[in-house]
């Protein structure tokens, strides 16, 4: 167990981040282990590995766990795939489900029912009740052979054998592994030896944080992703997130004239590695014209596409217009002013699930695809409804 307080000495720090390094290694040594058998004297919910259990004491972890996408990892873009799969594949399985559903009795409740072909039927709070299908679990983050795991308790301190015997689940082991980035590591970035694309590894988001300002300054992933320990993990899907992370500023331009002259910054002024990190999103800035009705003048829009560009096949790598920790990008418009035109429009969209909702359509419009294709319908429609404007900003243009 690494020491709780954090120490000052330089050689006391090294030697904590070593048993931090240490600690992961063994909690996130994936297959994960089967729990094993229940320690004697634990009740029925205490024994529990289901959210809902945890939930009975931990109420506010499990109230915003329930709005994170980390509940719903097991969702239909994923069973749709996972149920075209042979059932006893398990190895297969775990490649994605050691980060979707990482846990040994999850692969297990996953193979049942791709076996039985039945989709996991919602429970009371409208997740799917069976342990596979609530995704990234409490007891995936927190529990290993039946023993449970956290930070530090919010005064540095652990609780003694004596507690221990006392708490329910016989206490916990309290390390400063679930302060740290590297925990996340686990989900959220590549081994240096797996899938790269130009020289990049498909997930680096630790790495781009490592390398980034942030990391300098101290802010972890947990301090922008679970602020005061909240649950939340909120990302791309949220736009008030999205806000938090990107400035927007518009340039004085000339508007007056026969050419419209305009200058739209989007700045990656607060996101902890690239914006977008994945490949997945798809942002758009763009600069319209538009007309008395509000709506935009056809052929006016100058925009800019902000994203990690691949083709379905991950083949290649077509364009990377990320924008790096404090990277900006800055758009510029020059265009006739169209005479229907009253006013110019400036804009940031984002596509969250622009290359999921390819691939699902993709996977449709393939004849082999049958038990997945109801689920991949479902998600196909869900990829294509997640888009939202992040910033719009409009100027009228004077009286020519
Ligand atoms: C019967 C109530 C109960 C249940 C059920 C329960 N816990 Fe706990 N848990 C506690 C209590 C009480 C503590 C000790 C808090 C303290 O003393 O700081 C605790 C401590 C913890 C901690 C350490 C918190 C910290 O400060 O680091 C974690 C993590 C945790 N529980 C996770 C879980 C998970 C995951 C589940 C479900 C698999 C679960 N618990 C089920 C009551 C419960
Ligand atoms: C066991 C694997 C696992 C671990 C550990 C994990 N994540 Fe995740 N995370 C996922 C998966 C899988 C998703 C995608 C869920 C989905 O939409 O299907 C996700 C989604 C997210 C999202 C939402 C992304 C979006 O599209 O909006 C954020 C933010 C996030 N994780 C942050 C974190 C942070 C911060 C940590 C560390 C404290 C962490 N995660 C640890 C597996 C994990
Ligand atoms: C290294 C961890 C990791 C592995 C392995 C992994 N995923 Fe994911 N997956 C993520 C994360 C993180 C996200 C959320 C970020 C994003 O949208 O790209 C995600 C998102 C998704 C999504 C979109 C969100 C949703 O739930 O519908 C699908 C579909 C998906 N993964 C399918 C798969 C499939 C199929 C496999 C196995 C071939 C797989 N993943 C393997 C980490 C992983
Ligand atoms: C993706 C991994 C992950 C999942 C899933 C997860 N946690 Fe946590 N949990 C963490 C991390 C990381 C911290 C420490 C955050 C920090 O120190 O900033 C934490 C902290 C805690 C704490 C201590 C909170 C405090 O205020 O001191 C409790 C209790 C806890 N989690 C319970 C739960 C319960 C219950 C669930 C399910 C409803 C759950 N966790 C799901 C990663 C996770
Ligand atoms: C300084 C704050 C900050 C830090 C530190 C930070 N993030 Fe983020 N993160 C954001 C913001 C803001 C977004 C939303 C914009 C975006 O998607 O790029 C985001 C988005 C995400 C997403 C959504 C997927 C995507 O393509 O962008 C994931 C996953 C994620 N972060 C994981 C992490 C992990 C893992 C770490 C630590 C290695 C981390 N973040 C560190 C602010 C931060």
């Amino acid at each position: 167990m690494p020491p709780i307080i954090a120490a000052p000495a330089a050689a006391a720090a090294s030697s904590d981040q070593a048993a931090i390094a240490t600690f992961l290694d063994r909690h996130w040594a994936r297959p994960l282990a089967a729990q094993g058998r229940v320690p004697d004297g634990f009740s029925a919910v205490e024994a529990s590995l289901a959210p809902a259990d945890c939930g009975s004491c931990h109420v506010e972890q499990y109230r915003d766990w329930q709005t994170a996408l980390h509940a719903r990892a097991m969702g239909p873009g994923l069973m749709g795939q996972l149920v075209e799969m042979d059932p006893a594949a398990r190895e297969q399985h775990q490649e994605c489900i050691r980060c979707h559903a990482p846990l040994a009795e999850q692969a297990d409740a996953l193979v049942a029912e791709i076996a039985a072909a039945k989709p996991a039927s919602p429970g009371k709070t409208g997740l799917p009740s069976s342990l596979h299908a609530q995704g990234v679990v409490c007891a995936a983050c927190h529990v290993r052979s039946q023993q449970r795991s956290g930070p530090p308790r919010r005064d540095r301190s652990a609780p003694d054998a004596m507690q221990q015997a006392l708490l329910p689940h016989a206490g916990f082991v309290a390390t400063t592994a679930f302060e740290d980035s590297r925990f996340c590591s686990a989900c959220h970035q590549f081994q240096p030896d797996e899938y790269a694309l130009n020289g990049k590894l498909l997930e680096n988001t630790y790495e781009e944080w490592k390398s980034s300002r942030h990391a300098r300054e101290g802010r972890s992933c947990q301090s922008c992703h679970m602020p005061e320990r909240r649950h939340l993990w909120r990302g791309i899907h949220d736009p008030e997130m999205v806000r938090s992370g990107v400035d927007f500023a518009i340039e004085n331009g000339d508007l007056r004239g026969a050419v419209v002259h305009a200058v739209l910054h989007v700045r990656n002024s607060g996101t902890g590695h690239y914006f977008p990190t994945y490949v997945t999103p798809r942002l758009i800035a763009e600069i319209e014209q538009l007309a008395s009705d509000g709506l935009a003048v056809p052929g006016t829009r100058v925009e800019h596409v902000i994203q990690r560009q691949v083709p379905l096949d991950l083949g290649s790598e077509i364009a990377d217009t990320r924008l790096p920790p404090d990277g900006e990008l800055r758009l510029l418009y020059e265009r006739p002013r169209h005479r229907a035109a009253v006013a110019l429009v400036y804009r940031l969209r984002a596509e969250p699930d622009e290359f999921y909702a390819r691939f699902y359509r993709a996977l449709l419009a393939d004849d082999s695809i049958a038990k997945g294709r109801r689920l991949l319908r479902t998600a196909l429609e869900q990829a294509e409804s997640s888009a939202f404007v992040v910033y719009e900003e409009r100027r009228e243009l004077p009286e020519p």
